[in-house]
């Protein structure tokens, strides 16, 4: 079997600090297995620009990283990445922060990362590539002459065509996708608006099955949902229930319902709606006052980019605002932390949740809604109030589905939680775990690789048809 190589901005490094919330490490946990490389960005800033690949081998796995130079972190990460490719894939145009200088560097990092990538490569590695950040890797790998086959994976989601038509550039990040031979989304809806993209951006007619062919590639694009690993949640949630953070946790509740939301302090989030929300419910459902507590556990992320600094403004002076109104001196209505909680915490606090709240105004998935379904007990399961735009909402019906720009909707869907029946919580419950439980992390990687072994090779194509130019 061919090795697997992941690369991603991120590389989970086994034994260095905590691991970082994010989606993508949970769902890629399961890609690679015995020989396999992931590769990325150390997640150093080092003082020169100094590119040394180190390595680390853990499981059979080798964890290969370069280092970033402040100046590359700036353009690259702080910059186009995530001051406007992010906006921009989560339908914020008003918050893009556009710079010439910051795409330069966009495309340096890539083509550092290539040529520091081309020298760990075997000739018949799969090498799968992921997210916003990396775009145009496989482009630059292509220049540098790699045949192997190439697949992309967009965590987040993509936009219709007359918004992508406003990144400056876009078309040269569009033509650099037809050098994957897979590139995979999380929604149908995403890669709908992907291939639209290409028709009207770069004049490329899709077939019926998604790919995309011109006189010099052939690309497959594909909807495929990420997942977690399930059955490694729910045990890790069954056996947290009784671990001294649950049960603190629950007699700090004295039996009041506990609501809770655990995202990034991101924007795409959605935390400033849903806290209006909960004063609402406060205000317009007055029998809940002194009956439910919402714990906002929301990872600080992000912190050199202008926009996350005023959210975490923001935030804290709605927290503020709600339990000046609505305390009592021995209930506190609503717990909002930032520092870090660990994975089997939430699992096991996800448990004993009656309401798991995640409204994103924008979300390529969304594994928390994942994470909070397996996390349940089925004699007495919470109920999840899940945002319409997150990608997961199109395989979890049985929530409570809400606008999350309407704080109205998703107090009364807490209102509606608080007082459902425990028969119609278990029956949304088990259909929704049926789901979460098939369309796992596995299954997610298992398909995407098989794609990609399945894909024609590109052994004679020449280097030059892959100019970005
Ligand atoms: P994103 O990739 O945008 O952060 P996801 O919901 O897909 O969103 O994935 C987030 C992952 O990070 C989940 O596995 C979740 O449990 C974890 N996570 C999110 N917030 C926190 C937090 N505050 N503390 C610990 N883990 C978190
Ligand atoms: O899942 C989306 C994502 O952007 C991942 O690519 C990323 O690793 C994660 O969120 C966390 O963000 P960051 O790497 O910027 O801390």
């Amino acid at each position: 079997m061919a090795r697997v190589v992941i690369v991603s901005n991120r590389v989970p490094i086994p034994g260095q600090r905590g691991p970082r919330p994010g989606g993508l490490t949970v769902a890629l946990g399961n890609a690679l297995k015995g020989d396999g490389l992931w590769f990325g960005w150390s997640g150093d800033i080092s003082a020169s620009a100094d590119t040394t690949v180190r390595r680390t081998e853990s499981n059979g796995i080798t964890y290969a990283t370069i280092d970033l130079s402040q100046e590359d972190y700036n353009r690259f990460y702080v910059g186009f990445a995530n001051s406007t490719l992010w906006p921009l894939l989560h339908f914020r145009l008003g918050l893009i922060d556009f710079k010439r200088d910051d795409l330069d560097g966009y495309f340096l990092v890539n083509r550092t990362l290539a040529a520091a990538l081309v020298g760990e490569l075997r000739p018949d590695d799969q090498v799968w590539i992921h997210d916003y950040h990396l775009i145009p890797l496989g482009a630059e790998l292509r220049k540098l002459g790699v045949r192997n086959r190439l697949g992309f994976f967009l965590h987040v989601p993509f936009v219709p065509a007359s918004l992508f038509v406003a990144l400056p550039q876009g078309q040269t990040l569009l033509r650099a996708c037809l050098a994957y031979d897979v590139i995979g989304f999380q929604t149908d809806e995403h890669q709908r608006d992907f291939l639209d993209a290409v028709k009207q951006m770069l004049g490329v007619e899709p077939n019926q099955n998604g790919f995309l062919e011109t006189a010099d590639c052939l690309s497959r694009s594909i909807a495929n949902p990420a997942g977690i690993d399930a059955r490694a949640f729910a045990a890790m949630a069954s056996k947290a229930e009784r671990s001294s953070d649950t049960r603190r946790l629950i007699s700090s509740l004295v039996g009041r319902a506990l609501a809770i939301g655990v995202d990034r302090l991101d924007y795409s989030k959605g935390l400033p709606n849903r806290f209006t929300a909960f004063g609402k419910l406060l205000q317009d459902f007055p029998e809940h006052q002194q009956n439910v507590s919402y714990l906002q556990i929301a990872a600080k992320s992000r912190e050199d980019v202008s926009e996350y600094q005023s959210l975490r403004r923001e935030l804290d002076r709605k927290a503020g605002n709600i339990n000046g109104r609505y305390a009592e001196f021995d209930w506190v209505p609503l717990r909002y932390m930032t520092r870090p909680v660990s994975r089997s915490s939430i699992a096991g606090f996800f448990r004993k949740a009656r309401i798991g709240l995640v409204t994103p105004l924008r979300d390529g998935m969304n594994l928390v809604a994942k994470e909070f379904v397996a996390a349940q007990d089925h004699n007495d399961p919470g109920v999840l109030i899940l945002s319409r735009f997150a990608g997961a909402a199109e395989e979890m019906e049985e929530a409570l589905i809400v606008n999350p720009y309407d704080p109205d909707e998703i107090s009364y869907a807490m209102h509606q939680a608080l007082i459902m029946s425990g028969e119609e919580r278990q029956d949304r419950m088990e259909r929704l775990r049926a789901r979460v439980f098939t369309s796992t992390a596995e299954a997610y990687c298992r398909r995407f690789l098989t794609l990609l072994a399945a894909a024609p090779s590109r052994l004679n194509q020449s280097a030059s048809k892959h100019n970005l130019a």
